[in-house]
């Protein structure tokens, strides 16, 4: 699977085709401080801005791109707007997930007839480079889906926006596009969530992770894997299970006081690359026990990278019918225990790491102890 999305639009016949993610809007405390560091660290590159110097009053959004990736930062200008009431709840955290539809008014149509709660109602934006058509329903928490339709555009990124650039640009890292996002939904909600999914959305369960396969000795967590109906998009849904001790479920519901986004996986085509690059940019990532990589070839067979520089970056792998993924996951990006990364590589495997599972959470699991939260 070399991309989750395409260049062209594609023909399927379901009732919401996507073709693919459009981007990923973070409300953040400080958009110029975040795209700074989003630059320095993860290596997005300068692409859009909107904010007073170019009409937009009240607030200021970064746009910025890596591969397909396309992340936007934005920031009230005032503690009155709603955006700062989000940031204050919340601290920094994904609001908007972007889907690329070809008909953003029938996307619209077609989910709020279903049952989908209307965050935004169906309009067109327009300036000198023609027309981008616009719809939004709600999500978990006050997490959004928004329907960008984009075909009888030319500009930047959207209306309201300029290009921009600066004179600080870092190389990117080797990311490619969005592999998957994973929301974390409240005690008993994720079939709820699964159900506004395969009702609303029409997409469909590919995977499903009870809590006997996601624990620990002191905390569980199940995950039910959504995909759409191409396989572009895919959303897993976490809830907390119970156990001896916090799931990390339940300390980003505490620390996000809701429901909402927790990890965005990013793919590339050389992690060891790209994860050299991250760690010596100061990304921050989760390690293993060196123990990890003991018996790793007995578990997964074959793998064409050395092992050297996996057991030294802390990647993980795991196989499935497919082949085998290496992946790794960042520490929280944020003060509060809220929003991580996760960096994958894909070899062949469609599934989700779920033999990591027990050595990542083990992993997670230290993290918490440390904050005290476990
Ligand atoms: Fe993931």
């Amino acid at each position: 699977m070399e991309t989750q999305t395409l260049d062209r639009p594609t023909k399927t016949t379901d009732f919401l085709p996507l073709n693919g993610t459009d981007y990923v809007e973070f409300y953040v405390g400080n958009a110029k401080q975040a795209a700074h560091y989003y630059k320095t660290a993860f290596g997005f590159q300068d692409m859009a801005y909107a904010g007073p110097e170019t009409g937009v009053r009240d607030r200021a959004s970064y746009v910025m791109q890596q591969g397909k990736i396309r992340i936007v930062l934005t920031t009230p200008m005032h503690s009155d707007h709603p955006i700062a009431a989000h940031i204050k709840k919340h601290g920094d955290g994904v609001k908007i997930l972007a889907l690329w539809v070809d008909d953003a008014y029938d996307a619209f149509q077609q989910t709020v007839s279903r049952g989908a709660k209307p965050y935004q109602k169906p309009q067109t934006i327009t300036d000198e480079f023609g027309e981008v058509r616009t719809s939004g329903i709600m999500l978990y928490g006050e997490t959004v889906h928004m329907f960008i339709e984009r075909k009888n555009y030319k500009g930047i990124f959207l209306p309201g926006y300029k290009e921009h650039k600066t004179n600080y640009n870092p190389t990117d890292t080797g990311l490619l596009y969005v592999d998957h996002c994973v929301g974390n939904v409240g005690w008993h909600k994720m079939n709820e969530w699964v159900n506004f999914y395969e009702e609303v959305m029409g997409f469909r369960n590919i995977l499903t992770f009870d809590d006997k396969m996601i624990s620990t000795e002191y905390s569980a967590l199940m995950s039910k894997v959504m995909s759409n109906g191409n396989g572009f998009v895919k959303f897993p849904i976490n809830e907390p299970a119970e156990g001896k001790r916090k799931s990390q479920i339940e300390e980003y519901l505490e620390y996000y006081e809701d429901e909402g986004v927790q990890h965005m996986a990013l793919a590339t085509h050389d992690i060891v690359k790209t994860v050299t690059d991250l760690q010596s940019r100061g990304v921050e990532f989760l390690t293993v026990p060196t123990t990890y990589y003991d018996d790793l070839l007995d578990r997964v067979g074959h793998i064409d990278e050395d092992l050297g520089p996996l057991k030294e970056l802390g990647i993980l792998v795991d196989r499935d019918d497919e082949g085998y993924l290496l992946q790794i996951f960042t520490k929280p990006v944020e003060d509060r225990p809220t929003l991580f990364f996760e960096i994958i590589q894909r070899k062949g495997a469609k599934s989700f790491g779920a033999g990591n599972f027990k050595a990542l959470f083990e992993a997670i699991e230290r993290e918490q102890e440390i904050r005290g939260n476990l």
